[in-house]
């Protein structure tokens, strides 16, 4: 059994490439290995120190990954600024981490060029905080996507550090966790690849969308002209609403429009009709979902209590070992 460690950031609802993506694969995984998931909301704050609504930010992620399937009691589900063991982890790891490494780190390069106006010590360390969420759980295994690998080399570095300045074995080398080809992928709307809240308005499906936003997003779609000759290779944006059909639909309506494509007959407009109709139906039972739990205050305050009580029980051992070996004793 593998101790799992993931962390969610609050940017934004959850939409169907999500869960297509690593989600499903959460629902698995908590099946089989000791699982932390959390809500990264401290990470938050070093691209938007002043968030809006962090509380109703942070609420609603959690209410939605309930809605999805992740299992309290199964898995731990807690929110990261609930466990300050995990800030005091990032105070140490960053007495030995370097300027220079985390000045190199490609994801800090991104966001000089993105917020050039706050270029905060907190952006700097963004891996330093990201190995203390791995670490303090002593993890083995990270679900993460190819965008994290270089975080995820840097908890190694960190980790490994640690245990050879202080002359212990203490924390485990966490190693990613592949899907591999097990992740659906999902494509957008507007004609991009990826199905994402930061590739542009109405590009992505949220789960908790009324079913007539939906609608409208699905009509609104990137389509052509239509093909010319039969059996014609299909254009990525016609590619991406096929590809939504055949997640979404029944085969039998895929068969058909794809024989309709196949022979120049299609209507976009009668297949994007359709799509939107299935569409509705297949988030239905989700948005439903959410709706409930969203409603159960005391459900939502217990899970998250749960989640920080098992959280906190495995960090402030952690936190205790660390204190113990880098050599700060009771008096
Ligand atoms: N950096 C991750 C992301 O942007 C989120 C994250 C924070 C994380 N801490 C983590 C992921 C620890 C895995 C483990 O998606």
């Amino acid at each position: 059994m593998e101790t799992v460690v993931s962390g969610i950031r609050p940017t934004g609802n959850l939409h169907l490439g999500n869960y297509f993506g690593a989600l499903r694969n959460f629902l698995t995984m908590q099946n089989e290995h000791n699982c932390y998931f959390f809500i990264a909301d401290y990470h938050s704050l070093t691209t938007h120190p002043t968030p809006g609504d962090l509380h109703g930010n942070v609420r609603q992620i959690l209410v939605e990954y309930l809605a999805a399937g992740l299992d309290p009691e199964k898995a731990t589900l807690y929110i990261q600024s609930d466990v300050p063991e995990v800030a005091e982890l990032y105070l140490f790891l960053n007495m030995n981490a370097y300027i220079g490494e985390l000045e190199r780190c490609t994801s800090f390069k991104d966001k000089i060029r993105q917020q050039p106006e706050n270029v905060n010590a907190g952006l700097l360390t963004y891996p330093t905080l990201m190995a203390a969420d791995i670490l303090i759980h002593r993890a083995t295994k990270v679900p993460v996507g190819k965008d994290q690998e270089q975080h995820l080399e840097m908890t190694r570095t960190f980790g490994n550090r640690f245990n050879r300045l202080y002359n212990v074995d203490y924390f485990p080398e966490p190693q990613a966790f592949n899907f591999g080809n097990e992740l659906v992928k999902i494509p957008g709307l507007n004609g991009s690849g990826k199905m994402g809240k930061s590739e542009g308005e109405g590009n992505a499906i949220y789960f908790a969308d009324e079913p007539e936003a939906i609608r409208k997003k699905v009509m609104k779609a990137v389509t052509d002209s239509g093909p010319t000759e039969p059996n014609q290779a299909r254009p990525d944006a016609i590619q991406n609403i096929f590809q939504l059909l055949k997640v979404v639909s029944a085969p039998e309506t895929y068969n058909f429009f794809d024989e309709m494509y196949n022979t120049c007959q299609i209507r976009y407009g009668d297949m994007k009709k359709q799509l939107a109709v299935d569409m509705i139906a297949f988030t239905e039972p989700m948005r439903e979902r959410i709706k409930a739990i969203s409603a159960d205050e005391a459900y939502v305050s217990k899970v998250a209590r749960l989640g920080k009580e098992k959280a906190q029980e495995n960090a402030s051992k952690t936190i205790r070992e660390v204190r113990e070996i880098i050599g700060f004793k009771r008096f």
